[in-house]
């Protein structure tokens, strides 16, 4: 592997273990899973790629619940095999992220157990956020904080004696109790665990919830606007093109503390040779905001949902670019890019919606506005198309370079997602983006595994969009990702800038990156593409018509 600061222009692939290749047949993917599958992600042209949990676990929100930080959880392997996965990898010139969930930790694990057991007052109480209830007997929760999942962010525990006790924080589900990152101890744990896997070769860190470590001091109440109800807990959904103003935050969320945590982190990674980066997941408003995380000492990236909850549209797409380009660069970072993530409606559903939908909230058969399959499929292929000309660092979602939508119609027995089940199934949560992949059209499990198991059922339509008959097959969803890795490589589009083309209309966003224009027309009607050679379409073209929904890129 070559290159500085490879993570400024990378093509970052996320993997959710659970649903990526399943080696032994049981249903669950696993690491040897996906080192078998390495190849096929060489082939496709990315740079790295994130891991999201396969730490020991529970599995109550599918490994975000991690009882050893230092472990791999038997249903996905050992360290041995994470090792083969890590060395294969970096083999084949892909870079190894893992996901750090630093937040909160299971209730499984032995520090919170310790706690528990310690009881009121105890140093290993000390280490997460209990406190005593309000009301005569202790019986109201501290304050009126709400889970990101649904339901009282609180929960009281059983003293040793047998008596209601004590409430503990889980801003996540009650299986999820937040650590005390004011306490020095947390902090030192942590340092460790970045250690451990820094030592076994891993190029960087997803941080999970990295907006939502430290609280307000006092723990005050909190009266979100009625809109509220994100992943993160931002309080609005963006309009499209609107950068919202900072809501009145949170005082879980954004709270300046956070930062001196990741500072500290840094000098961690910057013992380590070989350029290892830290991520953020911090669901903040605005961008400007955003780019607080990746100031030169802090971390290397922040995920840009801005972007991802932009509406398919011109003015909003052309302002987010804009507003993110300008707020990464002001403190020296790349602006990343992100569609599609195991928290989201998959964006070849997503951006033919048609009712409102919250982020988190996910949807269902009785959803309102369910997209239409073949608008959504089109204006996906042309919104990746997009974001892959940007300059900067993308991210990918598992299953998105063969266009799987969102899968509406899970039995409701199957679901997982805690969301599910803290709303008594008002939200439907997250599963439908997280069916495991289809590789192999007429095989059982579509090639998931050797067997026909599946830990969520596969659709029909997974025959047809399966990574085999994709292949080399030139109008596929598959050929257009590897054709637009390829070209953004050889034209080094991570590393341009945007040089805005006008005059095409409000709905067509249009630019020039250094040897590429790149022209995207969301509308309805079709536009005359300007002069070049076309590299790439997302559509098939008629002479130089663009039609709607489609994304051309030509030689500048
Ligand atoms: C964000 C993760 O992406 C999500 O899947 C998880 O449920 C929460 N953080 C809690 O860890």
């Amino acid at each position: 592997m070559t290159g500085s600061e490879w993570w400024r222009t990378a093509v970052i692939y996320q993997i959710y273990p659970r649903s990526f290749a399943d080696s032994n047949g049981d249903g669950m993917g696993d690491l040897a899973g996906i080192t078998s599958r390495l190849p096929a992600l060489q082939d496709l042209g990315i740079d790295a790629i994130w891991l999201s949990p396969f730490y020991t676990s529970p599995q109550r929100d599918a490994g975000y619940d991690v009882a050893d930080y230092c472990n791999v959880d038997p249903l996905f392997g050992t360290l041995d095999d994470f090792a083969t996965l890590q060395a294969t990898a970096h083999d084949l010139g892909i870079r190894v992220i893992v996901d750090i969930v630093p937040n909160h930790s299971s209730s499984d694990h032995p520090w919170f157990q310790a706690a528990l057991a310690a009881g009121p007052g105890s140093e290993e109480r000390g280490h997460y956020i209990f406190r005593d209830g309000k009301g005569v007997n202790g019986q109201l929760p501290p304050n009126n904080w709400e889970s990101v999942f649904g339901g009282l962010a609180w929960t009281r525990v059983m003293e040793a004696d047998g008596t209601p006790g004590q409430w503990y924080l889980h801003l996540f589900d009650s299986s999820q109790p937040d650590l005390d990152w004011q306490n020095p101890w947390v902090r030192a744990q942590f340092r460790d665990v970045l250690r451990f896997w820094l030592d076994r070769g891993a190029d960087g860190f997803r941080v999970d919830v990295a907006h939502g470590m430290i609280k307000a001091a006092g723990l005050p109440d909190y009266t979100p606007p009625a809109d509220g109800g994100s992943m993160g807990g931002r309080a609005t959904a963006l309009e499209p093109g609107v950068v919202a103003e900072p809501a009145a935050t949170a005082p879980y969320w954004a709270q300046p503390g956070v930062h001196e945590i990741y500072r500290d982190w840094r000098l961690v990674l910057d013992e380590y040779p070989g350029d290892r980066i830290l991520a953020a997941e911090a669901w903040v408003d605005p961008l400007s905001h955003v780019a607080e995380w990746v100031r030169p000492d802090e971390m290397h990236q922040a995920f840009n949902f801005a972007y991802l909850e932009t509406l398919w549209g011109g003015p909003g797409l052309r302002r987010v670019i804009d507003d993110s380009l300008a707020a990464f660069s002001a403190v020296g970072a790349p602006s990343t890019w992100v569609l599609s993530n195991h928290d989201v409606v998959r964006h070849a559903s997503r951006l033919a919606l048609t009712g409102d939908n919250l982020q988190g909230h996910g949807i269902g058969p009785k959803t309102v506005g369910l997209p239409d399959t073949v608008v959504g499929l089109r204006r996906a292929r042309a919104a990746s198309a997009l974001m892959l000309a940007l300059p900067g660092s993308s991210y990918l979602y598992q299953g998105e370079e063969l266009g799987l939508p969102e899968v509406v119609d899970l039995p409701d027995a199957s679901r997982e997602d805690p969301t599910w089940f803290r709303t008594n199934g008002e939200r439907y949560g997250r599963d439908g983006c997280r069916v495991p992949l289809p590789w192999v059209a007429s095989a059982p499990s579509y090639g998931f595994g050797p067997t026909a198991a599946s830990w969520l059922p596969q659709p029909a339509i997974w025959g047809e969009l399966a990574r085999d008959v994709q292949e080399g097959v030139p109008t596929s969803t598959l050929e257009l990702y590897k054709l637009a890795l390829r070209l953004r490589r050889e034209h080094d589009l991570g590393l341009g800038s945007v040089s805005w083309l006008n005059g095409l209309g409000d709905a067509v966003v249009a630019f020039t990156n250094g040897s590429v224009t790149v022209v995207a027309n969301t509308g309805a009607a079709s536009v005359t593409l300007p002069v070049g050679e076309v590299l790439l379409t997302s559509e098939p073209l008629t002479g130089r018509t663009l039609p709607g929904d489609t994304t051309a890129w030509l030689r500048a």
